[in-house]
Parts: structure tokens; sequence; C-alpha cells
């Protein structure tokens, strides 16, 4: 069974292949976003929580960060917030931009967000969440989606899960942790498998998915439409393409050189994207050093490259110190 071939629809939209790059904070801006798209074999990309507190006070940050590219597509924006009326403005305010999806975090555990019922503390009350939902289905015309952890300290997300496809949420995308477990031990695929069984709407599973081997485990075990990735690409932008290939039959190890250049290509992609940012030098250099940093681990000679990161200062600078490492890669 090739699980890559297998398409399918959120509200009308087409996902295909069926794999999404996971909503992650300060990472999966409109730069990393369009980057992994033209890497290639992702089919749905998913932003960073952007705070309906935020869109709905104009704040000019939160606004920045509604900013997607067309080669994107379909590209879902993610938001996150406690307050029911400022959460359905702020989908209004998504779909003016003109995006694909707009997606709901229930799934972020950090103590400030939770606090004000926002993220997975909103898995603490099924009736307001519930309300939230479908407030937002009720006011946008493009498909709503929800992100969840499987509960907020035991596993009892799921009877929620059928009342959002009763509201007429188009696809479910579900961390088999609770809020408790925040990242430690295992994503739960068991009970992903079991929300798959129940809703008739979508499922992304997600957490966990290192490999392309575990991909397609994830797909084989839990019979998910998706396969949702975050950590995995951090390192390897790559992982979505190679998961494609795995699944085709057409991988192939490659050699040290062409490794290493395939992942000094992704990095200097990356930075070309972030240099033209206006009047955000120091944004910039903290981003140069932290994507260079992450898609550097784990090739021959990345030790080097990281080493090189100390001493730049400019976007320029970690674009010759890439090139540099790529004339020495070649030599070698
Ligand atoms: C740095 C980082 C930022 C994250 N930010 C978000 C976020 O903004 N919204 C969200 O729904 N999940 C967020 N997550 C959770 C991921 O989307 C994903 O559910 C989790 O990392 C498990 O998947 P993985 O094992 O493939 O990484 C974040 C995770 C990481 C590592």
């Amino acid at each position: 069974m090739n699980y890559l071939a297998r398409s399918f629809d959120i509200g009308g939209v087409r996902i295909d292949p069926p794999l999404a790059l996971a909503p992650m904070a300060e990472v999966t801006d409109t730069h990393y976003r369009s980057l992994i798209k033209e890497l290639g074999g992702a089919g749905l990309v998913v932003s960073e929580f952007i705070s309906a507190e935020g869109l709905t006070r104009k704040n000019d940050r939160s606004h920045e960060m509604l900013a997607f590219n067309d080669n994107e597509r379909p590209v879902s924006i993610q938001i996150y917030g406690g307050d029911p009326d400022r959460m359905d403005d702020a989908a209004a305010i998504v779909e003016a931009e003109g995006v694909d999806i707009v997606d709901i975090n229930m799934g972020c555990p950090v103590r400030k967000v939770v606090a004000s019922g926002a993220g997975s503390g909103m898995l603490k009350d099924f009736d307001k969440a519930a309300h939230v939902v479908e407030k937002i289905c009720r006011r946008v015309k493009i498909p709503v989606t929800v992100k969840v952890r499987k509960g907020w300290e035991t596993d009892n997300v799921l009877p929620l899960l059928l009342r959002f496809e009763q509201i007429g949420v188009a696809a479910i995308a579900i961390h088999g942790r609770t809020r408790s477990e925040s990242y430690t031990g295992a994503s739960d695929w068991n009970y992903i498998a079991q929300v798959k069984r129940e809703l008739k709407i979508p499922v992304f599973g997600n957490g966990d998915v290192k490999t392309p081997e575990d991909a397609i485990r994830m797909f084989e075990t839990t019979g998910v439409d998706g396969v949702m990735i975050g950590r995995a690409a951090l390192h390897n932008p790559f992982i979505f393409r190679d998961i494609n290939a795995y699944a085709n039959g057409t991988a192939h190890t490659l050699g040290t050189q062409d490794e290493i250049a395939r992942r000094i290509d992704a990095m200097q992609r990356y930075l070309s994207k972030i240099e033209g940012a206006p009047n955000m030098e120091k944004w910039k250099l903290h981003k140069a050093r932290t994507v260079v940093g992450w898609f550097s681990k784990g090739i021959p000679h990345g030790k080097d490259i990281r080493n090189g990161l100390q001493g730049i200062e400019s976007v320029t600078d970690a674009q010759r110190l890439l090139a540099a490492a790529l004339d020495r890669a070649a030599a070698a």
C-alpha cells in the first residue's frame, strides 16, 4: 500500500501528499513554511500559533505573523485564545487574508496560555471548547480544523471531537499526549487509532514521527488520513521529501558530499528568504544562527559550521560561511 498516494480533502481543500508540517511557535513562519514547500513532499503547512487577543487588538506583531506566500498553498493559519468572542473575530481576520484553512490550537501546554483558558486549557471545559468552535464554524466559510492533545490529564478528548464533527469541523490533528505529559513519554498512537476509527472527518496523527519508517508505521498502525510532523522537520527539512521517496520505493542513500550539499542548499535557501526582511537585523541574525544550527545537525562537518556561526555578524557572513563549507566538502 502506498500511503502517500492517498490524498484527501479538508472541506474542499486537497491535501496531497497526506503529510503536514506541524505548527511550531517561533519556527513555522512564512519563511520556514515556504522553504518546506519548496523542498517538497508536504501537502499542508501550518503557521505558528497566533494570539486572537493580538489579532483583534490590532497588535502589529500578530498581524505580521499572518503573512504567507502563494507557494505555501494550501496554508493553514493557527489561532489561540480563551475568549470566545475574540476567537471568532480572529478567525474572520484570518479568513479575510485569503488563507485556505483556519486551525484552532487546543494543544499548547504553556502555563501562561492555559491560564487564560486557551491552548490545551480548552480541554478542561468541553462545553466552552464546543461553544468557541461552533461560533467560529458559523462565522467563517473556509474550513475550520482543530489541533488537540488527547486530553488534559487523562485520554478523554474523543467525546469532544465527536461534538466538533457534529458542529462542522473539517479535520482534526491529534497529538497523542495529555497536557500533563507535556513532551514526556511517548505519543499514544493507540489513542490516535481509536480517534480515527470513531470520526468520519479526516484525522492527522501527530507525535514522535522522526523517520520515513515512523511515518509509514503511523499510517499502518493508526489508519490516519494524514501524518503531521513537527520536531523532525527542525533538523531535517527534507523529511517530507524523504518520506515520499521511501514510500514510492525511490529512496536512495546519499553519499556524504551529496548529503552535505543538499543541507547547505536548504540553509542557503532559508537565508535568502530572510535576508530581504526590512529593518530586522537582530532577528535575522538570530534566525540565521538558529536555523543553520538546526539544519547542520547530523551531517558530517556540521560541528564546524556551528562553530563558525559564533563569529557571524550578519546573514551575509552566514552565507559566506556556508559557501566555504560547501567548497571544503567538494574538495574533500
Ligand atoms: C518549538 C515548538 C513549538 C510548537 N508550537 C506549537 C504551536 O504553536 N501550535 C501547536 O499546535 N503546537 C505547537 N507545537 C507542538 C507541535 O505542533 C507537535 O504537536 C509536537 O511537537 C509533537 O509532534 P512531533 O513529535 O512531530 O514534534 C510546538 C512544538 C515545538 C517543538
